[in-house]
C-alpha cells in the first residue's frame, strides 16, 4: 500500500523506531513516547485510518491507540497484519485498546477484550484501558444533550469490580498493561488502594492550553505513565464536542512564534513540548506529511529550557473533551464529572 492517502504526495521518509524516546513502565516494559491516534473524528473513515496506520508504521511508528467504540478496528487489524507480514515484529508494536462504556459488567469487559483481539488480528493487546469511568451508554455521533436514561455516577465498587475483569485479562494472558483514562485524582487514589494490579497509565486530555500540572505529577508519582490525548487540541473534533469558550494551543502566538524559530508546524511545536515534558502524545492524523512531520518532531532539534518554561506558562486549563454525555442527572455542569474541588462529586 501506498503512504498516499489525502492525494497530496507520497512521503518516502522513515524514522528508525530505535530514535524514537521510550517510556518505561513500571513493569519494565518500554513504550514508544508518542503513538498515533485512531480517532477519526466522525470525519475519517475506517479505512482512511487503516491506511494512516500502515503508514505510520512505515513511517517509523510503533505505537498505535485503538478503541472498540472507534468503529475501526477490524480495518486497523488489517493493518497491523500487513505491517507484520512486512517483517516488523509483533514485539516491537505497541497496540493499546479500550473497554467501552456499555461494557463495564465484568463478563462484558472480557467479551470485549476477545472482540477487540479478533477484530485487531491480536493474540494479545499492550495495554488495555477502561474508556471512562461512568458506565453509561450514549449512542455514537450523539450531540452533548443526550442523556441516558440509566446514567450512573461514579460508583467506586463498580468500577473495582470493572477493573478485577481487567485484572483478569492479564491472567489469561489476552493483555500485558492496564490502565484507566478520564480519570480524576480522588477517584485515582481509590483504584490505587483497591487494585491488586496498578495502572500501568492513565490516558488524560493534555496539551499546552490543557496541562493539568496537578494530575499529571500525581500520575507519574504514583509509577504510571501519563498519555496525552488531544495533544493538538484535537482542531477537527466534532462539533458536539465545541463550546464558545475553547481555545486552540496551534493558534498560540507563542507556540507560532517557536514554530517559525524552529521552522516547523504549530502542531509539531505540541508534540515536541509534550514529549519533553514527560507525557506520551497521541497525534492523530491522516495525512502521511502531518503523521511523518509528528514522529520526525520527537528526534532531534528539542525545544529549550526557554521554550519549554514558555509553553508550560501557557496553560489556559481549557478542557475541550468535556464528556457533557456522561452526566448522570438534570441541570449538573461538566465540571461535576471531573471532581474539581478534590472530592467524588455526590451522586
Ligand atoms: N481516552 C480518551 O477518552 C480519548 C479522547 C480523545 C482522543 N483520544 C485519542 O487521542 C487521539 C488524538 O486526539 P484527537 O484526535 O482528539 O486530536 P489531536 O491529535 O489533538 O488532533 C488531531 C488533528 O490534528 C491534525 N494534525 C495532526 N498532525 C498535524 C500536523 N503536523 N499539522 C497540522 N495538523 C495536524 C489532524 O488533521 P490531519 O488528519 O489533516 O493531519 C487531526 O485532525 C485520538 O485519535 C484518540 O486515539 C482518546
Amino acid at each position: 500500500m501506498q503512504a498516499n492517502i489525502t492525494g497530496e504526495g507520497t512521503v518516502s521518509s522513515r524514522i528508525d523506531p530505535a530514535l524514537i524516546p521510550q517510556r518505561t513502565l513500571y513493569t519494565g516494559a518500554r513504550m514508544p513516547a508518542i503513538g498515533l491516534g485512531t480517532f477519526g473524528s466522525d470525519h475519517v473513515n475506517a479505512c482512511q485510518i487503516a491506511e494512516a496506520v500502515e503508514a505510520a508504521a512505515q513511517f517509523g511508528y510503533r505505537h498505535f491507540d485503538c478503541a472498540s467504540v472507534y468503529g475501526n478496528e477490524a480495518e486497523i487489524g488489517g493493518a497491523l497484519s500487513e505491517v507484520i507480514a512486512s517483517g516488523v515484529k509483533r514485539e516491537e508494536l505497541w497496540v493499546t485498546s479500550k473497554v467501552w462504556n456499555d461494557k463495564h459488567a465484568p463478563e462484558d469487559v472480557i467479551a470485549s477484550c476477545e472482540k477487540s483481539l479478533a477484530d485487531l488480528r491480536l493474540s494479545y493487546l499492550d495495554l488495555y484501558l477502561v474508556h471512562w469511568p461512568f458506565p453509561n451508554f450514549h449512542p455514537p455521533g450523539c450531540d452533548v444533550t443526550t442523556r441516558s436514561k440509566d446514567s450512573k455516577p461514579y460508583i467506586h465498587a463498580d468500577y473495582m469490580k470493572t477493573w478485577a475483569a481487567m485484572e483478569e485479562l492479564i491472567k489469561r494472558g489476552m493483555v500485558r498493561h492496564i490502565g484507566t483514562s478520564n480519570m480524576t485524582i480522588p477517584k485515582l487514589k481509590l483504584v490505587l488502594e483497591d487494585a491488586k494490579i496498578r495502572p500501568a497509565v492513565n490516558e488524560m486530555e493534555l496539551h499546552p492550553h490543557f496541562q493539568q500540572p496537578e494530575l499529571f505529577a500525581f500520575v507519574r508519582a504514583n509509577g504510571m505513565e501519563p498519555i496525552g490525548y488531544s495533544p493538538l487540541g484535537s482542531p477537527h473534533r466534532p462539533e458536539r464536542d465545541r463550546t464558545p469558550e475553547d481555545t486552540s494551543p496551534t493558534e498560540d502566538p507563542a507556540i507560532l512564534r517557536i514554530s517559525r524559530r524552529h521552522g516547523i508546524n504549530p502542531a509539531v511545536v505540541c508534540i515536541k513540548w509534550a514529549v519533553q515534558r514527560g507525557q506520551t502524545p497521541i497525534p492523530f492524523s491522516a495525512n502521511p506529511r502531518n503523521i511523518f512531520s509528528n514522529l520526525l518532531g520527537v528526534t532531534g532539534d528539542p525545544l529549550t529550557d526557554g521554550e519549554m518554561r514558555e509553553i508550560g506558562a501557557l496553560d489556559r486549563n481549557c478542557r475541550l473533551i468535556k464528556g457533557q454525555v456522561f452526566l448522570w442527572k438534570e441541570r449538573q455542569e461538566w465540571e461535576d464529572l471531573w471532581d474539581l474541588n478534590g472530592e467524588i462529586t455526590p451522586a
